[in-house]
């Protein structure tokens, strides 16, 4: 009976994103290269909200329904991992009021997705510095982190309190620290051992970073790990990032061709 229950629910939470024709759609999209590592800069709620005469932060509020559909996406076309730049560690910058909500966004997430997240075998983890944060928000990432630790699909991160230079000058720090402790030796510094010294250590770089918005910038993201991402812009704003905007960028992704510097 629950079972049947779960199953339903699960149903329901497709239909509510999927369209006739999506299937088919992800059919052929998963005959190509599909990307391990997407990133996203969801970018544009303020300027969403702005649009309807609304304050900013019922653009934030839309941006986090758009999270969750894109997420499904992700997972339905099984991605393995999908990192959300949610919070630079220059968002700080803005109105109190503003700030305060985005920090509260993790604990209603947490409370309205989670049963989701676990059903479809999500792992949620962060990027950032963790320790900067407020203490609730705090407990709500080591919520969802307890809750899914066990899940060996999709990983899910939040980039929050995430600067790409801070993130560097962490991974130097520490490095300076092993070196000098006697741990490993100057010479041991490679491009592979960097990268385990970075928030995104268990993550593969990623092939595909996307960015809403129309802003043509990277702002201060993943400067280390976008070295030979392919990138993608859109002039839709993070609310209105669709399903098939998605599959637009999956299906350009795939007409490119990564050399790496080779012919
Ligand atoms: C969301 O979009 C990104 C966050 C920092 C949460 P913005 O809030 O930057 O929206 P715009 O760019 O001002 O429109
Ligand atoms: C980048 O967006 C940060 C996030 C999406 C969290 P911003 O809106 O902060 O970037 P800028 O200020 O336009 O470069
Ligand atoms: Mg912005």
């Amino acid at each position: 009976m629950i079972e049947r229950l779960k199953n339903w629910l699960v149903g329901y939470q497709k239909e509510e994103t999927q369209k006739p024709g999506d299937e088919e759609r992800m059919e052929v999209l998963k005959k190509g290269p599909m990307p391990r590592h997407v990133a996203m800069i969801m970018d544009g709620n303020g300027r969403w909200a702005q649009k309807r005469g609304l304050p900013r932060i019922a653009g934030h509020r839309a941006g986090m329904k758009t999270v969750r559909h894109i997420t499904r996406v992700a997972d339905d076309l099984g991605i393995e991992a999908l990192t959300l730049y949610s919070f630079s560690t220059e968002n700080w910058k803005r109105p109190k009021d503003e700030v305060n909500y985005l920090m509260g966004l993790p604990e209603e997430f947490l409370r309205t997705d989670l049963d989701e997240l676990v059903r479809r075998n999500i792992r949620v983890g962060m990027v950032g510095r963790e320790d900067e944060l407020p203490d609730h928000t705090k407990r709500a990432i080591e919520g969802f982190k307890e809750g899914t630790k066990d899940n060996t699909g999709m990983i899910l991160s939040f980039a929050l309190n995430y600067g790409a230079r801070s993130e560097l000058i962490h991974a130097t720090q520490r490095i300076i620290e092993d070196v000098q402790s006697g741990k490993m030796d100057k010479e041991g510094v490679s491009e592979a051992l960097f990268d385990q010294y970075l928030y995104t250590a268990n993550l593969p770089d990623p092939d595909l970073m996307i960015r809403t918005s129309g802003e043509v910038r990277i702002s201060n993201f993943m400067l280390w790990q976008l070295a030979y991402s392919e990138l993608w812009f859109t002039d839709e704003l993070w609310p209105d990032f669709s399903r098939e905007l998605f599959y637009q960028a999956i299906d350009d992704f795939q007409r490119r061709s990564r050399r790496y510097g080779a012919v």
